[in-house]
């Protein structure tokens, strides 16, 4: 089994977007084993605190990166940037220096948002710090989800016609992405 981190950009409870991941882990093929990590306990990363005991939610989070083989996101748009959930969880990971989380690791980027443009900003914004982190990014395809209001019925099931085929395909991909880095 191939264990896939999945980190949420969205924290509250009723997120679209965490429905998003979960029909993902659910249409995904064969091989690939989801672990959802927490990232919204995550104290702000503040080197005052990244001592010999750092906060215990780091120590959890860093354990839970370091054990898994892919890194996927699943994220809204902020402010056409991604969450700062998100990108707290990429700084908490990094650390302490020399001992990085992340690196090597095979991301998958999925951004949604109500509007047309799918969290286009967030997506993009997100691949800069990979960069920085080591981790290969899939480049294509790409995921940029709209109309996420209306993308799923009452059990979670995604509904929009073609959406559940792309994003079977954008999976098949991440897979392979996957096993081709790790
Ligand atoms: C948003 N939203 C948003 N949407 C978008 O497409 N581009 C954007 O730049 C922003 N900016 C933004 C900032 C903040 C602070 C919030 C709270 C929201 C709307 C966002 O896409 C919408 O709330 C999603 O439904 C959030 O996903 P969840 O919480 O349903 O998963």
């Amino acid at each position: 089994m191939t264990r896939i981190a999945v980190l949420v950009g969205s924290l509250r409870k009723d997120s679209q977007t965490l429905k998003l991941a979960k029909a993902l882990t659910k249409i995904a093929p064969e091989g690939l084993e989801f672990d959802f990590v927490e990232i919204g306990d995550l104290p702000f990363y503040n080197e005052d605190l990244d001592t010999d005991t750092p906060p215990a939610s780091w120590t959890r989070f860093r354990k839970e990166i370091k054990a898994a083989d892919g890194v996927l996101f699943v994220t809204p748009e902020y402010n056409r940037s991604m969450p700062a959930a998100i990108k707290n969880a990429l700084d908490v990971g990094s650390r302490p220096y020399g001992d990085s989380a992340w690196g090597g690791k095979p991301a998958g980027i999925v951004t949604a948002s109500p509007s047309g443009i799918g969290g286009f900003g967030a997506n993009h914004h997100l691949r800069q710090p990979l960069v920085f982190l080591n981790m290969p990014a899939m480049q294509q395809p790409e995921a940029y989800i709209g109309n996420l209001w209306n993308l799923f019925d009452e059990d979670g099931k995604i509904v929009t016609e073609g959406t559940e085929d792309f994003l079977k395909s954008w999976l098949e991909a991440y897979a392979k992405w996957v096993a081709d880095h790790i």
